[in-house]
This record gives C-alpha cells, structure tokens and sequence, in this order.
C-alpha cells in the first residue's frame, strides 16, 4: 500500500479535481460538495482514460470521453453501458491539511 500525497486540503475545493501517478496508475482525485473521492483514471470498458474527460460535481459522477459510459465516483459502479464492471476505487483521507490516497501497488 502507498500512500500518496495530493495537494493541500484548500488546493482542491468543492467542484475541482486533480490527477496524480500512484506508482503505474494515474488515480483522479475529486472533490465532490465536500467528499473526497478516488479513482483509477482507466476505464473498465477499453482502458479509456476516464478522468480525463467531463464530471459531473452535482451527483458525484464522472464520464468516459471515449463511449460516455458514466460512474459514480464514491463506488467506481458503472450507471450506464457500455461498461459493465466497475473500475477501482482508492481510500482518501485528510491528514495534517493534506489530502492522502492510499493505492495498492
Ligand atoms: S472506454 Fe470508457 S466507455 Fe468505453
């Protein structure tokens, strides 16, 4: 398990996101009103890179640029095809002002 430093806590306000490598993947942080989220910038359905393309903060749901299929951030649970698993989710926590993902390596 590593555990990765993210930004400060007020460098990543309500509405805003930031990718950052963990190790060989890229995980995309989220703030969504509030709760922080990870997870994997890869998309379960072709390995689209999922963060990198539009979400939505008002229901904590992020969309594949590439087929559009939509997740909920806080599961990784796809809510729409052509994904059909889920993609991986990571722990976030806040320490010392300091947002912390913790990835398995
Ligand atoms: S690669 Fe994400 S929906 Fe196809």
């Amino acid at each position: 398990m590593a555990e990765i430093e993210v930004a400060a806590v007020d460098e990543l306000p309500p509405g805003s996101m930031r990718l950052v490598p963990a190790g060989d993947r890229v995980v995309g942080v989220y703030n969504c009103a509030g709760s922080l989220y990870a997870i994997e910038d890869r998309c379960s359905h072709d390995d689209g890179p999922l963060c990198e393309g539009d979400w939505e903060p008002d229901l904590c749901v992020v969309v594949c640029p590439r087929h559009g299929s939509r997740f909920d951030l806080e599961t990784g649970i796809p809510m729409t095809l052509p994904a059909f698993a889920p993609v991986r989710t990571f722990p976030v926590s806040v320490r010392d002002g300091m947002i912390v993902v913790e990835v398995e390596e």
